[in-house]
């Protein structure tokens, strides 16, 4: 049994589809709001965590197999959820994540084809009970979220190279995510304007959690 006191919420979904500038926005309207919260982005959140994310990144996309990348990703989740996740929720703070376990269904399990089943078994030895309270899952046509991510400058694109059947698998797989986990999945049309998705995620939040 793991002792929490605190809200752990994720944001998932594909390239680009505007995750990091939702979470943004929510955990400043948190803060403004007086609740103690962090935010951590996946792959990362520790010096050894950030270190595995610069391997999974970066570079070819066919640099790892489908195991060792969901090996990698989640030796890196690992080191988060015991150093950080944890410690905070304990300690009664908000915990954020901007990807967590369901991006290694939908990417490993269904992108690479590793299977709902296996990277189950895997989530489960990674973070044990550790279940997010809500899961945000931004849906976007991989065409779309792939034109809008590569718009962004940098070297982290990695995924962003793999041909959209990768990417449409993906997509299944969050479909999947969503339909086990009903109660704490809520989906995010991410073709309406980023205003308005604030609104509604800082309404559920506040629904949620009582604030
Ligand atoms: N609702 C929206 N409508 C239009 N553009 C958006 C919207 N939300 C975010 N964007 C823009 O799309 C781009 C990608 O957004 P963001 O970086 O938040 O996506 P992401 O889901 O975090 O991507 P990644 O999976 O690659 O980290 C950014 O340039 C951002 O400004
Ligand atoms: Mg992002």
């Amino acid at each position: 049994m793991i002792s929490k006191s605190a809200p752990f919420i994720t944001f998932e979904g594909g390239e680009g589809s505007g995750k990091s500038t939702q979470v943004d926005i929510l955990c400043r309207a948190l803060l403004k709001g007086g609740v103690d919260v962090v935010n951590y982005r996946e792959p990362g959140g520790t010096r050894g965590a950030e270190e595995i994310r610069t391997l999974l990144v970066m570079g070819d996309g066919d640099r790892w197999t489908p195991t060792t990348e969901a090996l990698l990703m989640s030796a890196a989740r690992a080191d988060l959820v015991e150093k950080r996740i944890l410690p905070h929720l304990k300690d009664g703070t908000w915990v954020i994540c901007d990807r967590f376990a369901d991006s290694t269904v939908a990417y490993q399990g269904y992108g690479h084809n590793l299977g709902y089943d296996r990277i189950e078994t895997l989530n489960n030895f990674t973070i044990g009970k550790l279940k997010p309270d809500l899961t945000f899952i931004f849906r976007l046509a991989p065409e779309l979220g792939l034109k809008r991510a590569a718009l962004r400058e940098g070297v982290e694109n990695r995924y962003e190279h793999l041909d959209l059947s990768f990417h449409r698998k993906v997509e299944e797989g969050y479909d999947e995510v969503f339909k086990r986990n009903p109660d704490r999945c809520v989906a995010i049309d991410a073709l309406l304007d980023i205003d308005l998705i604030s609104q509604l995620i800082f309404k559920e939040v506040k629904k949620r959690f009582n604030i």
